[in-house]
């Protein structure tokens, strides 16, 4: 028998480990060669500012996932102990139920445009939404392989903002479809570009053109059931180890001092896989808490309840700007075998995996919370980094 079939994947040697995910998964001998090595310093270099050095953060995979059916080995980046443990066990008792199932809307981004200097608001407003497909198809006229992939121009909205430090003023959001890219040069792009456009039409002018990182155009949600057999922990039985979970979130649903350390849970297993792919971990982080925020009180970006069968039922919904082309995702070798480990094709399959894993991540620590408490299965982990 092979030998590294007989012991989990924690168990292997960290050279088995990596021979472990060669003969299960796409990935080449020489894929393999690039996990090992590190980030190329010439590449480094052509990345950031004053370069002096490649900053290690440890890689490791999170075992036993089912995402939409697919079995999916999940790369994530993380300095902190017992979250792949955390999100590789969740994701293990999910699969009696069949794992986790996610989608995604529209990979459609917002560019925010500020307009200053307007006489008449009410008529500046009547310009330009008489004048919203010139400006469409002027916002077409750059980014021109996007545009060729399916993507560019969807739609325009403006809005008065009353009352500011400054007056009143216009705001424009261009939505804007970036395939498969997390899309913010594309994004700064066209909105610089429709700069004069807009000062020409309406006699304003443009001061800001930027992306907005809240992006609620672009949501994903995921959701799991959890069978009460796969909960029940020793003297803890499934039914109340599901009650304590939903007594946790209700406390994060309810008070933002528990949804802000609730949502961090949420964002360890998302950043961990947005790091590993190359993508803006910083981005991800103010759409989420933007987003939780969206109803004028921060709260959770999950909800736990019981499903029609009595069992234990997670959702999560948050804006995912995220990308499988373009940015360091194109120029990271390392972040480019973490996508075809995954064997991912679109920007929607990973931020669909994304949300899985964060979802996961989040029940790791209610699940704590509801039986041995955080710091007995945490701790243990911790106690790892002396040895
Ligand atoms: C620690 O990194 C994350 C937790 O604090 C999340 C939570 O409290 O839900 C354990």
């Amino acid at each position: 028998m092979n030998p590294l079939r007989k012991k989990k994947f924690y168990q292997l040697s960290i050279s088995d480990r990596q021979k472990y995910l060669v003969n299960n998964s796409d990935l080449s001998m020489d894929d393999l060669n690039t996990l090992k090595g590190h980030l190329p310093d010439n590449i480094a270099d052509s990345m950031i500012e004053n370069f002096i050095c490649v900053y290690g953060v440890p890689l490791g995979i999170a075992q036993h996932f089912i995402v939409n059916g697919r079995e999916v080995f999940i790369p994530m980046a993380i300095e902190e102990p017992s979250v792949i443990a955390g999100a590789s066990y969740m994701a293990k008792l999910a699969r009696s139920s069949g794992g986790f199932h996610a989608s995604s809307s529209a990979p459609e981004m917002i560019g925010q445009i500020q307009l200053l200097d307007i006489d008449n608001f009410d008529e500046t407003l009547i310009i330009l939404n008489e004048h919203k497909n010139d400006i469409l198809a002027e916002a077409s006229k750059v980014n021109s392989s996007m545009v060729k992939r399916g993507g560019g121009p969807r739609d325009l909205k403006y809005r008065l903002i009353p009352e500011s430090a400054i007056g009143p003023f216009i705001v424009m959001h261009l939505i804007y479809d970036v395939r498969d890219a997390m899309g913010a040069n594309a994004i700064n792009t066209v909105v610089e570009h429709l700069r004069p456009f807009i000062e020409n039409l309406t006699g304003g002018r443009v001061h800001l053109t930027i992306l907005s990182n809240l992006t609620d155009t672009r949501l994903v949600s995921a959701s799991v059931i959890i069978q009460n057999k796969e909960l029940s922990f020793e003297n803890f039985t499934g039914e109340q180890v599901r009650d304590g979970i939903i007594e946790a979130w209700a406390f994060a649903e309810a008070d933002p001092y528990r949804a802000a350390t609730h949502n961090k849970g949420i964002m360890n297993g998302v950043d961990a896989v947005a790091l590993a792919t190359g993508n803006d971990w910083r981005g991800i982080e103010a759409g989420a808490h933007a987003y939780a925020a969206r109803s004028g009180r921060y709260t959770s970006l999950s909800t736990w309840e019981i499903d029609t069968n009595g069992h234990l039922q997670g959702t999560l919904e948050m804006p995912m700007a995220v990308g499988v082309v373009g940015g360091s995702t194109r120029i990271n070798p390392i972040a480019k075998t973490c996508i075809k480990l995954m064997q991912i094709k679109t920007a929607s399959d990973l931020a669909e995996i994304m949300a899985a894993v964060g979802l996961a991540q989040n029940l790791a620590a209610l699940r704590a919370f509801a039986t041995e408490g955080i710091q007995k299965g945490h701790m243990a982990l911790h106690a790892r980094k002396k040895t």
